[in-house]
């Protein structure tokens, strides 16, 4: 049993403890009472950090599989291209001040929906063609499952008067049908910002200045609506397709879904939303970088071509 199972039961068991304060002679119920709730929250306070720090997971997996040793890239290749992306865009946040956390691989229930404000049974959960394993845990199917712990790991930020700033990109997957422009494995890139005044002007700022770094020529943006159960209101982010990237001058490029982070998810992550804001987003990389170099199968960079992958 994993010590989140012990936790569980041990909780499960507290019930009988409540039983028994019926028994007991009256001066003595609210301090019996007062006990067992302390002890209620020790473990619920156990069993959050626990989850928050994946330890079910750890050891629910085997983590014993042989691994290569090794391999000297420099002799047996080059970096795959979305990993050189990747670099480049994590420098363009960095560079504007954002920290940068590790995602995880596989994650739960908590942190894929619930802590995300998406309650058991909510519709919106569909739309993400989640996969399960056999324990039931999720290869997560966005990059915004991380919007928790990053939230919680940097809250301490603002009992120091300053900023929650953090970017998260990760590999994520989904039950898709794949065909060129759908892939089951592919890369995000998470942003997460809080302040005491954070605006949706402020959110646009950081976007159309990381996409005129990366694509290195200044773009026109603009939004429509959009739906994500973790911001009000949701948008999703456009950018004028210029020539130097194969348009024709007049299309227009969905790149990114963003918002202001619904007062639940800040709640949830113990962020008073009556004092703090808070600005997120989250788009595919995989995308953007077929879009720079004008590819039109996304289903080359999984698939070992060497003949592409070298030309990076
Ligand atoms: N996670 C969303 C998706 O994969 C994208 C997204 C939308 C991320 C809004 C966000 C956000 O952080 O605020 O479809």
């Amino acid at each position: 049993m994993s010590k989140i199972e012990e936790l569980k039961k041990e909780l499960k068991n507290l019930g009988s403890e409540y039983a028994k304060i019926k028994t007991l002679p009256a001066e003595e119920r609210k301090a019996f009472g007062e006990k067992i709730n302390q002890k209620k929250q020790a473990i619920l306070a156990e069993i959050s950090k626990l989850e928050d720090e994946g330890t079910e997971i750890v050891e629910k997996i085997d983590l014993t599989a042989p691994f290569a040793e090794k391999p000297d890239f420099k002799k047996f290749g080059t970096k795959h291209p979305l990993t050189s992306e990747l670099d480049k865009v994590i420098s363009i946040y960095s560079g504007m001040g954002f920290d940068v956390m590790e995602p995880f691989q596989l994650d739960d229930e908590f942190h894929m929906f619930e802590s995300l404000n998406f309650p058991e049974g909510h519709p919106a959960r569909d739309g993400y063609d989640t996969f399960r394993t056999a324990e039931g845990f999720i290869p997560p199917a966005h990059t915004s499952t991380m919007q928790h712990r990053a939230l919680k790991k940097y809250k301490k930020n603002l009992d120091e008067e300053k900023n929650i700033a953090v970017v998260i990109p990760g590999r994520v997957f989904r039950n898709e049908d794949v065909d060129a422009t759908h892939e089951h494995t592919f890369y995000q890139c998470e942003g997460i910002f809080v302040s005491e005044n954070a605006t949706m002007g402020e959110m646009l700022g950081v976007l159309k200045q990381f996409f005129e770094i990366y694509y290195e020529q200044s773009l026109n943006i603009k939004t429509q609506p959009g739906y994500f159960p973790f911001t009000e209101p949701s948008v999703e982010l456009l950018i004028e397709k210029p020539k130097s990237l194969g348009g024709k001058g007049d299309g227009w490029l969905e790149m990114l879904g963003c918002g202001m982070i619904h007062p639940n998810v800040l709640k949830c992550a113990g962020i008073d939303p009556e004092k703090y804001k808070g600005f997120a987003w989250g788009g595919g990389i995989d995308r953007l970088v077929m879009l720079k170099y004008q590819l039109n199968d996304i289903r080359y960079f999984e698939s070992a071509k060497l003949e592409f992958l070298k030309e990076f």
